[in-house]
């Protein structure tokens, strides 16, 4: 049966899922992810034990402040209040939308130091790289037999990312990554993923591979849940000159930039020539993204940075930034700065993370493989 002609099954339909959204739909809205997402909050800290996330990035340059107050920092609190973590460093991802991926070893280091300086703890958190794990990628044949290529055509983030791509032709990677993505989710059987809104149409490609894997090969016993998105507040951080904050435009304060370097990019981030200091995000969002960013580091609304600003104009909101930002990262920078020193016990920690994202893996494809009927 083509998986277009499915019938829709029943919502009510127990699975393994942990707390399962009543009314929850294939068509969440963000309003409805938002109230669930609340839900969920409550019902994570009354039992985290319930849950257990996957997240990650792609391994091409180094995490900055717009990732940090984006989603690490909601990683690591997530963690900190006993949920489970699992953080994918998306090597193979990185040819979604490139030919080659440049310095792979070394952005994988990175990548693994900024999550160690942040606070991911590798003894109760799992850090692994897709490429080494091949249960996980073999879990994408079955999982592609379960879309169509239009359903693939219409994802709307898909469609975005072909436009912004590097590339002139679109790539199988490129078009079929959602799929990837919900091996990437579903190996580890996790439940709950946070994301950004712009994320929500993977996460609902993922939940239909599972629902249809449950329904075609479950025979009763669901093999997998089906994650829940959980949204959280993005707070729109400007790159130093105005723009959005990007690995590859140079734009942004990375988290193992120094102190200086970090001044030297804030002294010429991009203002405004009024003396006042006003938090207006619509009519000055460059002034406005730094005074947000210096609220984020101090724990302050934004408002409250301004009034302390006054009429002292924008080199003393550069440098009460500056010295924001430098206080808040000193803790992070120099636990980076002492796990890159001791690179094998960084490599170690990796290999350990891969162990047991590959035993988890091989568990999940073993029931996958019973329920296809293909255990020979
Ligand atoms: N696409 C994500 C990024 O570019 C990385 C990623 C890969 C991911 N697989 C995932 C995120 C699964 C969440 C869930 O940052």
């Amino acid at each position: 049966m083509n998986p277009d002609q499915q019938p829709v099954p029943s919502e009510a339909s127990p699975t393994s899922e942990a707390p399962s959204a009543a009314g929850t739909s294939d068509a969440l809205g963000t309003s409805a992810a938002r109230t669930r997402s609340a839900e969920l909050e409550k019902l994570i800290t009354e039992d985290p034990a319930k849950f257990r996330i996957l997240t990650g990035d792609r391994p091409t340059g180094r995490l900055h402040l717009g990732h940090y107050f984006g989603t690490l920092h909601n990683r690591v609190r997530l963690q900190n209040l006993g949920v489970e973590l699992f953080v994918i460093i998306a090597d193979y991802q990185v040819l979604t939308d490139r030919d080659v991926a440049d310095d792979l070893k070394g952005h994988v280091e990175e990548l693994v130091l900024d999550y160690l300086a942040i606070g991911v703890d590798p003894e109760r958190s799992t850090i692994f790289t897709h490429s080494a794990v091949p249960a996980l990628n073999q879990l994408m044949l079955p999982f592609l037999s379960l879309v169509s290529v239009a359903e693939l055509n219409r994802n709307p983030t898909v469609k975005d990312e072909i436009v912004h791509s590097r590339q002139s032709a679109v790539s199988g990677l490129m078009f079929t990554y959602p799929v990837h993505q919900a091996a990437d989710i579903l190996f580890c059987k996790a439940n709950l993923v946070p994301v950004g809104q712009d994320q929500l149409p993977h996460l609902e490609v993922t939940r239909t591979v599972a629902r249809r894997f449950n329904d075609r090969y479950g025979n009763g016993t669901p093999v997998f849940p089906r994650p829940e998105a959980l949204l959280s507040e993005v707070p729109l951080l400007l790159g130093t000159d105005g723009t959005k904050m990007s690995k590859s435009r140079g734009n942004s304060i990375t988290l193992a930039a120094t102190a200086d370097e970090t001044a030297r990019l804030l002294k010429g981030a991009k203002t405004d020539s009024e003396r006042r200091i006003t938090y207006d995000p619509a009519t000055r969002p460059e002034v406005s993204s730094l005074l947000l960013l210096a609220a984020l580091c101090q724990n302050r609304t934004p408002e409250e940075v301004a009034s302390d600003i006054g009429s002292a104009g924008a080199a003393a909101l550069k440098k009460t930034v500056t010295e924001a930002v430098n206080e808040y990262l000193a803790p992070i920078r120099a636990r980076r700065a002492e796990y890159a020193r001791d690179r094998a016990e960084l490599r170690r920690i990796l290999r350990a993370g891969n162990e047991r994202a590959n035993a988890v893996a091989d568990a999940t494809l073993a029931e996958v493989r019973a329920a296809m009927n293909s255990d020979y």
